[in-house]
């Protein structure tokens, strides 16, 4: 749903048109002072999915690739089947370069030699997550390209030499949306995911941000690579200044696919104390939100689930509390759509900034002093299932799910949300709609 008017995203078009985008072929490691890392991200309204766009290998090639985002995974793996570059180097087993990688595969391939395929390679896993497609794939390196911000403006772009990522088959894309998207950019918290080698290779703090766009019809959302200022106009001022703090925990369990990935999950988990409806306690068995000892229950961060996802004891007491919110505010409820359990006549909900205006949902966090509440109201709440039924978009995860709460991408859109991995602190903004904001700029690239 778009919640915000095009005659007020015609204004963002103004404030956000490029100053200069040109190209430069120095030292990366002299990016100006108060500049970072911009790629774009855009969203696919059918499928639900958030990719984004980067250059690869210039200058005898030009690959333009999109690519997934994949916030929990802990690689950057491209298609290469008809990858053909000069610059290309395969990383070698037991190499440093492969040390980084945490993977304990060596590979061979009976030939002809091309990306992808070589002898005594470092073989990473290549994991698609909507397919469930996991393979362990050539690790290679070639020059990347990524533009800088100011945090206004897209200003120049560099050349990131060795840059690492897998080289996946064409059956690794499958289930990525159109014919278009051709790999898929990890930021887990690893060595080797997009955000952290882009911050090693411009000596940038480790951190990044997303704003998650609900719509890239008019413009386009944001990963942020080492910090900020952040822009959003027509806000005027730095949106990290309204930045909540919440620990980012680690889940001690590894919850990757790939069996020989061990040690503590590379997914980011935050610490939900426990959840409000328009201020009022929902009551479940709040051990659902720690972990066991086998990693099991916790809150994650998806940008791969469109929406969050509950396990069954969560989710049917919110849907029951949050129903019996709606009534006293007199929206009626209808006869639900799959997959969403609560769904109500769009005719008796009104509007507000935020969309539609239905009772909030609070996720109350730890904090540093006092706990912090990850507000969930209006747009973030709610998707239009068919004509005149809106439905709160949030899913019934099962009896047994791996995670209690999976918190994702409908709840976390038109906000900001900075992982700072030196601190392990996510920071995040209130929703941008409250200041008359999205995460949907318009930009040229
Ligand atoms: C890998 O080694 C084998 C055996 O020595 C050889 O047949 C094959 O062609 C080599 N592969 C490549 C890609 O060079
Ligand atoms: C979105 O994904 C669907 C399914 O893969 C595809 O048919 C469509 O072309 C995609 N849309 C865009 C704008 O890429
Ligand atoms: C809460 O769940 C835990 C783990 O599933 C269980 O051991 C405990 O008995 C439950 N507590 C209550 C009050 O149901
Ligand atoms: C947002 O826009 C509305 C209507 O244009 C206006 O009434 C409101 O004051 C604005 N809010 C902020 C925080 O700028």
């Amino acid at each position: 749903m778009a919640t915000t008017s095009k005659s007020h995203i015609a204004t963002l078009f103004f404030f956000f048109s490029v100053i200069a985008c040109s190209y430069a072929a120095i030292d990366p490691n002299k990016l100006p002072k108060n500049t970072f890392i911009h790629f774009p991200i855009r969203k696919n309204q059918s499928t639900l999915q958030y990719y984004t766009t980067f250059d690869f290998n210039p200058p005898d090639s030009f690959t333009i690739v999109d690519a997934l985002i994949d916030l929990g995974a802990p690689t950057v793996w491209i298609d290469c089947t008809s990858y053909k570059s000069s610059t290309y180097k395969r990383v070698s087993c037991r190499s440093n370069k492969c040390k980084k990688s945490m993977s304990p595969y060596c590979l061979r391939c009976n030939g002809p030699l091309a990306p992808g395929c070589s002898n005594n390679t470092c073989g990473v896993g290549a994991y698609n997550p909507f397919t469930e497609h996991l393979t362990v794939q050539e690790f290679g390196e070639d020059t990347m390209r990524a533009s800088s911000t100011d945090g206004r403006y897209v200003l120049i772009d560099y050349d990131v030499p060795q840059f690492q990522f897998s080289c996946a088959d064409d059956l690794s894309v499958l289930g990525l949306p159109g014919d278009h998207t051709k790999g898929l950019v990890g930021l887990g918290r690893t060595q080797v995911s997009l955000a952290s080698q882009i911050s090693s290779s411009f000596n940038l703090p480790p951190k990044f941000a997303l704003c998650l766009p609900s719509s890239s019809e008019y413009g386009l959302g944001d990963i942020y690579v080492g910090g900020g200022p952040y822009y959003m106009p027509p806000v005027i001022g730095d949106q990290s200044s309204s930045f909540a703090r919440t620990p980012l925990v680690v889940n001690p369990v590894s919850t990757s696919p790939d069996s020989y990935i061990q040690g503590s999950s590379v997914e980011y988990f935050i610490s939900v104390k426990h959840i409000e409806i328009n201020g009022k306690h929902v009551s479940f068995n709040s051990s659902l939100l720690s972990f066991d000892k086998n990693g099991v229950g916790g809150t994650k961060i998806s940008t791969i689930a469109p929406y969050t996802i509950l396990h069954a004891s969560i989710y049917k007491r919110l849907v029951k509390d949050f129903v019996k919110e709606a009534t006293l505010k007199k929206i009626k409820r209808v006869t639900s759509v799959a997959p969403f359990g609560a769904c109500f006549d769009s005719k008796t909900i009104s509007k507000s900034i935020t969309g539609p205006a239905v009772p909030d949902i609070d996720l109350v966090l730890e904090g540093n002093m006092v706990s912090e509440k990850f507000r969930l109201s209006g747009s973030n709440l709610m998707v239009e299932a068919k004509k005149n039924v809106l439905c709160l978009a949030i899913i019934d995860g099962g009896a047994e799910p791996r995670t209690s709460i999976v918190l994702g991408g409908h709840q976390l859109e038109d906000r900001l949300l900075e992982f700072d991995l030196s601190t392990s602190i996510l920071g995040f903004t209130p929703s941008l709609l409250l200041s008359n904001t999205s995460c949907s700029h318009s930009r040229l690239f």
